[in-house]
């Protein structure tokens, strides 16, 4: 049967399940799951009463046409050299693992494989997973994997050497976006009377909607900025001072999430 396999249910495995079966992409008779331990395994058959859970990854390998390893980088060749000696070639890995390279999943599997990266926001549909083919995928393959994948919300190729800078964006930036989030509210409420909990509600729901308007109307930040920051106005002060410090700070955020970047994996 063409059913796709999810080994691991972690953060990053229960998400795809309930995303591939709540959007209706994939119906309960054609996901298996794998995990490690009973405890993961029992959580996942309670959570989805009608789909199959493996007593082995072996098992759900020999079973599945598309298999996606939502396992931790450090497990992913543990996990390989269990699952390859069951498989045909024909299968597609789909690997989620942040810094194992195409070249070294290729090196532990002889057939077609892909490194997707979600992100937190898939949870709700939203956001864009990063997919990323092998040389030895071909359209078929292609086209169902990004079939899965977009009923969790966008999906973008990108060559693996783009992928680091893009994962910073797509999978590392919801993080980003919220610490400041944090600390603008943070400040709002420190330099006045303003509660900080009404202030976190006010700065999250803005960002929501300023991306929402950039998105909605094609505009350029740099567009709206010149729509609200009016000369001498408020906002044009507050724009300045981040335009001139900003570059710097994102700067060396990025400069320390890349040398961060280098390291996973190796462990
Ligand atoms: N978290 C994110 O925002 C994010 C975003 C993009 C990509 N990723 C990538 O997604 C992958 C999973 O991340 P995560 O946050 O979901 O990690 P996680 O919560 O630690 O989940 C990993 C799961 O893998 C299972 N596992 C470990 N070894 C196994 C084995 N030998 N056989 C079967 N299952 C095994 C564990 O099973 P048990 O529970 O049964 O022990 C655990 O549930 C990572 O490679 C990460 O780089 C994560």
């Amino acid at each position: 049967m063409d059913c796709a396999g999810v080994i691991g249910y972690g953060h990053m495995g229960r998400m795809l399940v309930k995303g591939f079966l709540s959007s209706g992409a994939l119906c309960p008779g054609e996901i298996v799951v794998a995990s490690r331990s009973r405890e993961s395994r029992d959580i996942c058959a309670g959570a989805w009463p009608r789909i199959s859970i493996a007593e082995t990854n072996r098992e759900l390998a020999r079973r599945c046409r598309t298999i996606i390893l939502a396992v931790r980088p450090q497990e992913i060749r543990e996990v390989l050299c269990e699952i390859v000696p069951v498989l045909s070639r024909g299968e597609h890995l789909v690997s989620l693992a942040a810094g194992v390279s195409l070249e070294d999943l290729e090196g532990l599997y002889p057939g077609p494989v892909t490194r997707v990266i979600p992100t937190v926001t898939s949870a709700i549909g939203k956001g864009t997973t990063l997919v990323c083919h092998g040389r030895r995928v071909g359209k078929d393959d292609a086209r169902r994997v990004e079939g899965l994948f977009s009923s969790i919300g966008n999906v973008m190729r990108v060559g693996e050497a783009d992928l680091t800078a893009a994962t910073l964006l797509s999978s590392c930036g919801p993080g980003l976006l919220a610490a400041i989030i944090e600390e603008l509210a943070g400040a709002a409420a420190r330099a006045s009377e303003l509660p900080p909990d009404r202030a976190l509600v006010l700065a999250t729901e803005m960002v929501a909607a300023t991306a929402a308007y950039l998105r909605e109307t094609g505009k350029a930040p740099g567009d709206l900025i010149g729509e609200v920051a009016t000369g001498g106005g408020v906002t044009e002060a507050g724009v300045e001072g981040l335009r001139e410090r900003l570059p710097g700070v994102f700067d060396e955020v990025v400069a320390a999430m890349l040398e961060r970047c280098g390291a996973v994996g190796r462990s």
